[in-house]
C-alpha cells in the first residue's frame, strides 16, 4: 500500500531542524565556559523507562548537552530520592532535572516533584510551571516536552489552529492538562475525553483535530474521525509486531488530511522540546549569574 506522505506530520524531520537550531546557542554558552547539564534520576529497573531515559541521553551527548545518570534500586525510600533531587538542585552543572515516571508505587511522585527547583524542572511538570502554563504566563517557565512538541510540530507544518475543534484524549499531567493551555492560546476549542466519557467517537467524529494517548494500540479506526481530521498520536505501544500507536494508521490516513505516524512522530518531538529546554534552563542560569 502507498501512503500519501503530504500527509504526514514529519516529527523526525522536525525534531532534526529544533537539534540543528539548538547548535549556535550551545556554541554561544561554550564560549562562556559553560556546558548544558541534564541530570535524570531513574528508579527501579522498568525496562521501557530504561529505554526512554538511554534515548534521552543519547540525544544530549549528539548535540553536546552533557547528561548525569542517577539509577537508583526499585528499593529506594522516597525520603532518599528527595535526597538525591535536592542534590542536584544546588549542584550548578546540572541546569535540568528528569525524574523518569513512573516512580514505584511506594513513593509518592507528587512529593518528589515538588522538591525540583522550578528552574531547573526541564519537564514542566513542577505546579509552578504547570500552575503558570494555565494562567497564560509563559515568560520564564518550563512546559512540559510532550505538550509542547505537538505544538511545535503543529506549527511548523503550518497548521492554523485558530478556532479548531480539538478533542483530547487524555486527562494527564503529562500531556492531557498542558494541552489545554496550549491550544487556548492558540485560539482552538478544547474538550478533554477520558475513560468515563459517555460517546467518545461522537466526540472524536466531530473533531477538526484529536489528541490520543490511551496506550491502545490501533484503538481509533476510521469510523472515529470525520474527513479531513488532523491526528496526533502520541501513544507507543509495543506489539508483537513492533511498535504502533492509538490509530489504526494505514486505514486512518485514507481520511485524515494530516497525521503523526508511530514511530517518527511525536516522540522524536518530546526528546526534542527537553533537549530546547535544557539549553534554555542553562541560557536562563547563567544570565542569572549561577
Ligand atoms: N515518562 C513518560 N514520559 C515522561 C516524560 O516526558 N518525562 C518523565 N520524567 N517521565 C516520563
Amino acid at each position: 500500500m502507498s501512503i500519501d506522505k503530504s500527509k504526514i506530520l514529519d516529527g523526525k524531520a522536525c525534531s532534526q531542524f529544533v537539534k540543528d537550531s539548538l547548535k549556535p546557542r550551545i556554541e554561544a554558552l561554550g564560549k562562556k565556559g559553560i556546558v548544558p547539564g541534564l541530570a535524570t534520576v531513574l528508579v527501579g529497573d522498568d525496562p521501557a523507562s530504561k529505554i526512554y531515559v538511554s534515548n534521552k541521553h543519547k540525544a544530549c551527548g549528539d548535540i553536546g548537552i552533557k547528561s548525569y545518570e542517577t539509577c537508583l534500586l526499585e528499593s529506594t525510600s522516597e525520603a532518599e530520592v528527595v535526597k538525591v533531587v535536592k542534590i542536584l538542585n544546588a549542584d550548578p552543572k546540572i541546569h535540568g532535572i528528569l525524574v523518569q515516571s513512573p516512580l514505584p508505587k511506594r513513593i509518592d511522585a507528587e512529593k518528589v516533584l515538588q522538591v525540583i527547583d522550578p528552574s531547573k524542572d526541564v519537564d514542566g511538570f513542577h505546579p509552578v510551571n504547570l500552575g503558570n502554563l494555565l494562567r497564560g504566563n509563559l515568560a520564564d517557565i518550563f512546559v512540559s516536552c510532550t505538550p509542547a512538541g505537538i505544538i511545535y510540530l503543529l506549527k511548523w507544518e503550518k497548521v492554523n489552529l485558530k478556532g479548531l475543534d480539538v478533542v483530547i484524549v487524555n486527562r494527564s499531567n503529562i500531556v492531557g492538562k498542558p494541552l489545554i493551555p496550549l491550544f487556548l492560546k492558540e485560539n482552538s476549542t478544547v474538550t478533554v475525553c477520558h475513560t468515563s466519557t459517555k460517546d467518545l467517537a461522537a466526540h472524536t467524529r466531530r473533531a477538526d483535530l484529536v489528541v490520543t494517548g490511551i496506550s491502545k494500540a490501533k484503538m481509533f479506526t476510521a469510523d472515529y474521525f470525520k474527513d479531513g481530521v488532523i491526528i496526533i498520536d502520541v501513544s507507543m505501544n509495543r506489539t508483537e509486531n513492533g511498535l504502533c500507536g492509538d490509530v489504526d494508521f494505514d486505514n486512518v490516513i485514507k481520511k485524515a488530511s494530516k497525521i503523526t505516524p508511530v514511530p517518527g512522530g511525536i516522540g522524536p518531538m518530546t526528546i526534542a522540546m527537553l533537549l530546547v529546554n535544557t539549553v534554555t534552563a542553562a541560557e536562563r542560569q547563567s544570565a542569572r549569574g549561577l
